[in-house]
């Protein structure tokens, strides 16, 4: 379908590395896109460097951890620094790495919210204290166990 010119771009979801390196090295057309779980706690820094080498854009999924995240003292301490949501920060964190969001909202208050990401950034201050909270937590699923 890319071939005939039905598809744009390919992208895979939920890869790890080593799914990655196996596509990669039978695949034609490399993905353009990988999208994963990634917020502070799962920052998924070494698929990222990877990603950035390969020209593959990364994507997050649960940026918020699925809500749970929102409440992370360290987020809140960096919301109030900012003056923004703790949602903001989240996904803020993200853009300023270049990883791309897709935040879900059923409430348009909230969704409203999650649009204003432009005009401002994260501090080196505030990217230490958020880089910190990594430790590999999954709120969704692990899919290193796919083989
Ligand atoms: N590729 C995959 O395997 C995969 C896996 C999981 C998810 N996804 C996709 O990724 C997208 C986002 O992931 P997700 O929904 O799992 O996680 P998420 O974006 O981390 O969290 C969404 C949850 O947070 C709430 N929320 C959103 N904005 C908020 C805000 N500003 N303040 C407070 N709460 C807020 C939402 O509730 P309300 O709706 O009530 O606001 C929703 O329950 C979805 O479109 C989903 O389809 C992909």
């Amino acid at each position: 379908m890319y071939h005939a010119g039905q598809l744009r771009a390919i992208g895979v979801s939920n890869y790890t590395l080593g799914h990655l390196q196996e596509l990669l090295a039978h695949c034609r057309v490399p993905p353009a896109v990988l999208q994963v779980e990634c917020h502070p706690e799962l920052p998924q820094r070494e698929l990222w460097d990877f990603c950035q080498q390969h020209g593959i854009h990364l994507q997050a999924y649960a940026s918020l951890g699925c809500g749970q995240l929102l409440g992370r003292a360290e987020v809140g301490r960096v919301a109030e620094r900012q003056g923004r949501t703790p949602a903001q920060v989240l996904l803020r964190w993200a853009l300023h790495q270049g990883v791309g969001v897709i935040p879900k909202s059923v409430n348009p208050t909230r969704l409203a919210e999650n649009a204003q990401l432009w005009g401002w950034d994260l501090s080196l201050e505030d990217m230490a204290e958020l880089g910190a909270m990594d430790c590999s937590r999954h709120y969704c699923w692990d899919p290193s166990g796919v083989t």
